[in-house]
């Protein structure tokens, strides 16, 4: 029975039944979309070339262990010299104890470089090494990012009560302060993961026979939180970078990775130096481990945007649409935000 006489029928059996059946036919079909792409064909799992920015913690740490276990070549970065070190170590451990009989294309297995992904001379620096040792590059993971945790006039220096401020008016230094903890999270957030791009789109796209850029962003990327404004923000620009640039450059598959909360000490590094407001992020929150094993599986099947739970993301996205101010309620609630 089709959509239309279904509409006309009447039965309200048979109208679930047809849009039932197209919502199967649509998954069905986007399951054999994904199986054609089928990346492993074109670059076994043994020969990835991977970099993963931000991976001497959290996210990229995870990941770097999945690459590692499957027998990939990772080039982990990271500023933490110390914690890069011990990253490096424990991939080398799962790399051999999955004894995968990979054929090496020459260079190093697994090795780190300590830089900062805003550092245009670190990025080049990554860039040459990756292309001596590899002599291309596969797929570049940028999970490197800041946290930002105040509402905005807090981070100007001001005490709200209700309608009125203390002091009444922000004052110039606090004005100025907003800006330089604004340029921080613009840099960590923003910055970074624009010269991570622009520094290897083309190595990418011309040395691997499948291309693939992860962007780690947050769910507050697409959905507005109380006390995050800065850090929603510059999230939401780099997004929109790689949504675009996923456009003009078709030949890399970009992935969007869009998590809720993530357990982990994030949080703890804000550059507004704020405190965790939401329930015990580390208790409710999205286990690292289960992000990356996603955010390898979501770069294996070449998905363009992932949101994790779905259920949050998408319905977060129709929530927005239909009942924007239930969606602002949760979200107050979630961070635990009251206006007066
Ligand atoms: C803002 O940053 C500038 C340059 O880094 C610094 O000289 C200044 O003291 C900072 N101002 C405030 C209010 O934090």
């Amino acid at each position: 029975m089709d959509l239309l006489s279904a509409l006309s029928s009447r039965r309200p059996s048979s109208l679930i039944g047809t849009l039932l059946a197209c919502l199967a036919i649509i998954l069905l079909s986007r399951r054999l979309i994904r199986l054609r792409h089928s990346r492993s064909l074109k670059v076994p799992y043994n020969q990835e070339r991977v970099v993963i920015l931000g991976a001497s913690g959290g996210i990229g740490r995870a990941i770097a262990h999945k690459y590692a276990a499957r027998g990939a070549r990772v080039c982990v970065i990271g500023r933490r010299e110390v914690e890069l070190a011990k990253v490096v170590e424990e991939c080398r451990a799962f790399h051999l104890s999955h004894n995968t009989g990979a054929i090496r294309a020459g260079g190093s297995t697994i090795f780190s470089v300590a830089a900062d992904f805003t550092n245009v001379e670190d990025m080049v620096h990554i860039r040459s090494t990756v292309e001596a040792e590899w002599k291309g590059l596969d797929t570049l993971i940028v999970c490197a990012g800041v946290s930002a945790l105040c509402p905005l006039m807090e981070v100007a220096g001001l005490e709200r009560h209700g309608q009125t401020f203390t002091p009444a008016q922000a004052t110039m230094e606090g004005i100025q302060r907003t800006v330089n903890v604004t340029n921080a999270a613009v840099k960590g957030n923003y910055v970074g993961p624009l010269v991570s791009a622009v520094t290897f789109i083309p190595l990418l796209a011309s040395a691997s026979a499948s291309p693939s850029i992860l962007l780690v962003s947050s769910l507050a990327a697409v959905i507005p939180p109380p006390t995050r404004s800065l850090y929603a923000s510059t999230k939401a620009a780099s997004l929109m970078l790689y949504q675009v640039l996923a456009i003009e450059h078709p030949e890399i598959a970009f992935t969007h990775f869009i998590p809720s909360t993530v357990e982990g000490d994030f949080r703890t590094s804000a550059v507004d130096s704020g405190r965790v407001r939401e329930a015990e992020p580390n208790k409710h929150g999205l286990k690292r481990e289960a992000v990356a094993r996603r955010c390898v599986e979501a770069v294996d099947e070449g998905e363009r945007m992932v949101f994790m739970p779905v259920i949050l993301g998408r319905g977060g996205q129709i929530g927005q649409l239909f009942f924007p101010a239930v969606v602002e309620w949760i979200a107050r609630r979630k961070y635990r935000f009251s206006a007066i």
